[in-house]
């Protein structure tokens, strides 16, 4: 398995281009199921999870190919009817994939999908997409840790989510897309990619109106055609970079940042004492001498993103002072603490909150990661711990971030990685 050290202490200066949002592409990715024709996407991440999606459509029967490192034509003409399953390894790997779910349902009738299991963060079940999915008339079964579903052919229908869920909103509204008569889906997730999947839809020739507040309707057609592309800008790796900038006194310039989307993300850091200016090529990001404390809770979009919330803690253990932060989206999505802890972290856990003294020195260390955005805020911790850090199972880091060493070292990070045997 892949390692990364860092040397810490140096400061990140220079540009660095944002990559195409993972959380957009992935599901553009399924969307591409309920065309009649094959769609290019553009400006996808080179990322793990994009392949693995990739191979799901492949297995599912789509013919999917890489035109470039970061464009890639799926063409859904080859899904077989007895193929349609989302088998349990692939699942298990990249719980998104779920979200073959409604477009199965709605193109071609049917769809057998593991059931995802919980995950690192958290229990993660998909209740909700379950019942938006009954609600526009599918049938379904459980049986031996699957999901069965059956529709000769979906209605319009009306649905409340009981709780905001992205995956859940995506989920329902594509499937409502080719259902029979209109949807209206109502507290519904808000977020940039909600409505990015929503403006990929119409352009297939979905008529969706109202993404990106909290009722959607869908007004169900008979047919989407495959169209071209290019994937929104990622706000979260935006952010965590404007992090590494921020705690290294660094001066970077994110080129093509989504600022649109950070708004939250960017108002907590310019609270923080960081310098964010919006320029014409995207936000430069200059750290600042000193850090001041800031506490923060998660919440749906447009609130402060939860995706973000490890990264903010490194930023919390720079400043002068004592933060706060609440996760309220995820129930275990703290499993960074004991690895920040080991570099010197002072972080106390009391439930969904916990409380960073700060400026703790942090000092490097060997450290594990076990989810994607906690393996970013060891990454990020190291690049302003005094001495080496070492970052062990990267497989984490790679499902999110694209080459996270070749894009840090040329702003001035002492960062390498360590592969195979000699990891
Ligand atoms: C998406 O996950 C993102 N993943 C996550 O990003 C992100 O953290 C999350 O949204 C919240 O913003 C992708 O877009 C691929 P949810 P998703 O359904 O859709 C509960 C990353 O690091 N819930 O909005 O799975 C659930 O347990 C990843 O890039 C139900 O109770 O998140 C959670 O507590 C991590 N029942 C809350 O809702 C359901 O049916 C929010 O989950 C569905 C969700």
């Amino acid at each position: 398995m892949d390692k990364i050290v860092i040397e810490g202490g140096q400061p990140l200066n220079g540009n660095v281009r944002i990559n195409g949002a993972k959380n957009a592409a992935l599901l553009i990715q399924c969307a591409a199921l309920l065309g009649d024709t094959a769609c290019t996407l553009r400006h996808l991440p080179n990322l793990s999870d994009v392949r693995t999606m990739g191979k799901l459509l492949a297995y599912l029967g789509c013919d999917v190919s890489m035109v470039d490192t970061h464009t890639m034509r799926i063409d859904p003409r080859g899904v077989r009817d007895g193929e349609l399953e989302a088998p349990y390894d692939t699942v298990k790997t990249m719980r998104a994939s779920v979200t073959v779910m409604g477009p199965l349902l709605a193109r071609y009738g049917r769809a057998r999908v593991s059931l995802p299991g919980g995950c690192a963060i958290g229990a993660r079940p998909i209740d909700q997409h379950l019942k938006g999915l009954e609600a526009l008339g599918a049938e379904i079964q459980l049986e031996n840790g699957y999901v069965v579903l059956q529709a000769d052919r979906l209605r319009g229908g009306a649905f409340v989510f009981d709780k905001v869920t992205v995956g859940g909103t995506q989920n329902v509204m594509m499937a409502a897309t080719l259902a029979k008569g209109t949807t209206r889906l109502e507290n519904v997730a808000r977020e940039p990619e909600v409505e990015e999947l929503a403006r990929f839809l119409n352009k297939m020739g979905a008529k969706i109106s109202g993404a990106g507040t909290s009722v959607i309707e869908i007004e169900g057609v008979d047919n989407l055609t495959g169209i071209e592309h290019a994937v929104i800008a990622d706000r979260i790796e935006a952010g965590t970079l404007a992090i590494a900038a921020a705690i290294t006194r660094g001066d970077v310039l994110l080129e093509d940042a989504p600022v649109d989307h950070m708004h939250a993300t960017i108002a907590k850091l310019e609270e923080a004492g960081v310098e964010c200016r919006v320029e014409p090529d995207g936000l430069r990001v200059l750290g600042p001498d000193e850090i001041r404390p800031i506490d923060v809770s998660t919440r749906p979009y447009p609130g402060f993103p939860t995706d973000m919330q490890a990264q903010f803690m490194v930023l919390a253990l720079c400043a002068n002072g004592q933060s706060l932060i609440t996760e309220t989206i995820f129930e275990n999505r703290f499993m960074h603490v004991p690895e920040l802890a080991r570099m010197g972290g002072d972080v106390k856990v009391n439930g969904n909150s916990a409380v960073i003294r700060g400026p703790s020195n942090l000092m490097g260390a060997t450290v594990m990661a076990t989810d994607l955005r906690a393996s970013a805020s060891l990454v990020v911790a190291g690049l302003v711990a005094q001495g080496v850090t070492e970052v062990r199972r990267v497989y984490h880091l790679d499902r999110g971030y694209e080459c996270i060493e070749e894009r840090l070292r040329p702003l001035g990070a002492r960062i390498r990685r360590l592969s195979g045997a000699r990891a």
